[in-house]
């Protein structure tokens, strides 16, 4: 049990790979709070049947709402009286679809970045100072191999994603004299069951063709380098990016 005592916060941990998260971390001894735009009390339910019912709750939320995040922290604080872990893992991901930069609309553009790069900034901005206050805290961005690599067609979330990246090394200057770790943990193309069916039938042969191990990646590949960032085994580890992909980028 790596994070037994510990409390974790999972934006976007009601459905596709932040469910996997929710659980993984649960498993290890947490008490999780599930934060979605889409209900997370089934996943709260099965966690509580595994692990009590005091190791979850959830609470529905949009991340690109200070008003919201705010009322998320306190609910959170509320339930367990502290907040040691925040997994930034929301985003506008999986209902997008394939389309060139000429064509995409300002309005999605902006929607984008409200959710993956706004939405972690407030976060952050409403969890840290809990953190500064007990002297110790986890920050997980969820980034992605897309930042370092590009890919065509989707210029909005490649850009929101090396903001991740960004953000990170930035923020993590500031908060490493608090005892606080901020890291960005950057996937590769993970099968989730969620993602527009057109960007996977694009996309999959040739991410396996270009990992040196070649199969699909699928959720668990990433629950123990996520467990990882959230424990103390990884205290000295701050402002990096951790590629978990297959060996797809050598960043
Ligand atoms: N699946 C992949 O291949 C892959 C690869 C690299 C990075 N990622 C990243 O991993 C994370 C999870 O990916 P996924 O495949 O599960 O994507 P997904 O789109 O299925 O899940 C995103 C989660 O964020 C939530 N969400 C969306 N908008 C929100 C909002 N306004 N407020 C609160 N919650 C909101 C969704 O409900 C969902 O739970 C994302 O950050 C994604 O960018 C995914």
């Amino acid at each position: 049990m790596r994070l037994e005592g510990r409390t974790a916060i999972v934006t976007g941990g009601a459905v596709g790979i932040g469910r996997h998260y929710s659980h993984a971390l649960a498993a290890e001894g947490a008490q999780v709070m599930i934060a979605d735009i889409k209900d997370g009390t089934a996943v709260a339910e099965e966690i509580a049947a595994k692990y009590g019912r005091n190791s979850t709750a959830s609470v529905q939320f949009d991340v690109s709402d200070e008003t919201q995040c705010k009322a998320v922290v306190a609910k959170t604080l509320e339930r367990f009286g502290k907040i040691d872990v925040l997994v930034n893992n929301a985003a506008l991901y999986a209902p997008l679809a394939p389309v060139a930069v000429t064509d995409i609309d300002v309005d999605l553009w902006d929607k984008v970045m409200s959710v993956n790069v706004r939405g972690l900034f407030l976060m952050t901005k409403h969890v840290a100072p809990h953190m500064i206050a007990r002297k110790y805290g986890k920050i997980i961005n969820i980034g992605s191999g897309t930042a370092a690599r590009g890919i065509p067609d989707f210029a909005h979330y490649v850009t929101s994603k090396g903001a991740v990246t960004s953000f990170t090394r930035a923020v993590s200057r500031e908060l490493g004299q608090h005892g606080i770790c901020v890291n960005t943990l950057a996937p590769g193309l993970t099968i989730s069951g969620e993602q527009n069916a057109d960007h996977l039938g694009q996309s999959r042969g040739p991410t396996i063709a270009r990992r040196a191990i070649k199969r699909d990646q699928v959720p668990e590949d990433l629950t123990g380098t996520l467990v990882y960032l959230a424990s103390k085994d990884s205290d000295f580890l701050t402002g990096q990016v951790l590629a978990v992909d297959g060996g797809s980028n050598n960043t």
